[in-house]
């Protein structure tokens, strides 16, 4: 048979390498043969599940039919708990899938834009290499990571469809304080479709952090993400909304696959909207742990940058990857993520973040 000319993926596909998640518990522990390893690593929540989440989890409807697609329910409550109709809301299986289907959706391979900045949540880079069309990433400067709402602007071109904005930022914590965002969305050209991403937001404690759905009025075209993996700790589960305009969500219906919100995270999200204690709790836990792991950064003279989430991004000063590595043999898992001598670590409970200021202080010699 003649060779086929045709190779069996388009470039951008060949480009592409799998993404490697931080390093499970339990594939670290199986390498070393260790055991009590501990994951600081995917800005799960410290204070676990929500336990309404849980107990709903117990009293599943038959598994063997299939979820109800257009997430009625989940949708009402949705909007009820945001102040929405429910044709603005979209639900996904995580965030992640909503990123991917915006880019899908509204943009065309080849020359269209996406812009984000560099770094930010990884998502926003795989979606449009993986769709083929074009990333247009903005630096962020390397002494503060601070935003500044102008870069983003100026890379702004007749192209720009999606700007996705991680507010706060992973991996860095940056964030937009409400007058630079009204700022962002005043100024940003009607066609271009503003994606402020809060998957953290219920973290956020600075009284200047903004609720993107109040800037929602500014622009037509804005897309609001939050999730149920981190402040109800579902991660597991795969669910994640969006809050946008009846006719984004009309588009993105017509492109997600059906039955795309399994029945177990459909029943578990509804059930944690009402775990008001949890959500507040989460935040509690957050916050203490965090002025602990600052408090620690501090005392072992390592670089930190502000943040609103629940992670807080260092710059090591050395080989970030050595620190990692050694930090696993520890049995301290972090990410290595965001710049040669970076590392972001979540916050965890006062025991792990305990174990991850020792381990860190051996491994940098500043006991
Ligand atoms: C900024 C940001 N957006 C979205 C997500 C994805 O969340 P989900 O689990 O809902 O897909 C994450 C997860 O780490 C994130 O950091």
């Amino acid at each position: 048979m003649a060779p086929r000319a045709r190779p069996l993926v388009l470039p951008n596909i060949e480009a592409l390498r799998p993404y490697v998640p931080g390093k499970p518990v339990e594939e670290l522990e199986r390498e070393l043969g260790i055991s009590g390893a501990i994951k600081l690593a995917s800005n799960e929540n410290a204070a676990g599940s929500s336990p309404r989440a849980l107990a709903a989890l117990a009293h599943l409807p038959p598994l063997a039919e299939y979820p109800d697609g257009s997430c009625f329910h989940l949708r009402r409550a949705l909007a009820a708990h945001v102040g929405v109709t429910p044709e603005e809301v979209f639900t996904g299986g995580g965030s992640n899938e909503i990123i991917d289907l915006l880019v899908r959706t509204f943009c065309a391979p080849g020359d269209d834009e996406v812009l984000a900045y560099q770094p930010s949540f990884v998502c926003y880079e795989l979606a449009p290499k993986a769709h083929g069309c074009r990333l247009v990433q903005v630096p962020l400067d390397e002494r503060s990571y601070a935003y500044d709402p102008e870069a983003l602007l100026s890379a702004v071109t007749p192209r720009t469809r999606i700007l996705f904005l991680s507010n706060p930022n992973n991996p860095t914590g940056s964030w937009m304080s409400r007058a630079a965002l009204e700022h962002l969305a005043s100024k940003l050209p009607p066609d271009v479709i503003l994606c402020v991403d809060e998957a953290y937001c219920e973290f956020a404690s600075d009284r200047a952090y903004p609720d993107a759905c109040e800037l929602r009025p500014l622009r037509e075209h804005m897309v609001v993400l939050r999730t149920f993996s981190k402040v109800y700790g579902l991660a597991a589960l795969r669910c994640g909304y969006g809050i946008m305009s009846p006719r984004l969500v009309n588009y993105l219906d017509r492109v997600r696959l059906p039955f795309n919100v399994s029945v177990p995270a459909q029943v578990a999200a509804m059930a944690a909207l009402q775990d008001g204690e949890h959500v507040r709790r989460s935040a509690f836990v957050n916050a203490e742990g965090l002025a602990q792991v600052e408090a620690g950064l501090d005392r072992l003279g390592i670089k930190h940058f502000p943040t609103q989430a629940n992670f807080v991004f260092v710059d090591l000063e050395r080989d970030g990857r050595l620190v990692y590595e050694a930090l696993l043999r520890k049995g301290v898992i972090t990410r290595p993520i965001g710049g040669p001598r970076h590392m972001r670590i979540t916050i965890g409970t006062r025991e792990q973040n305990d174990r991850l200021l020792g381990a860190l202080g051996e491994v940098l010699g500043r006991p």
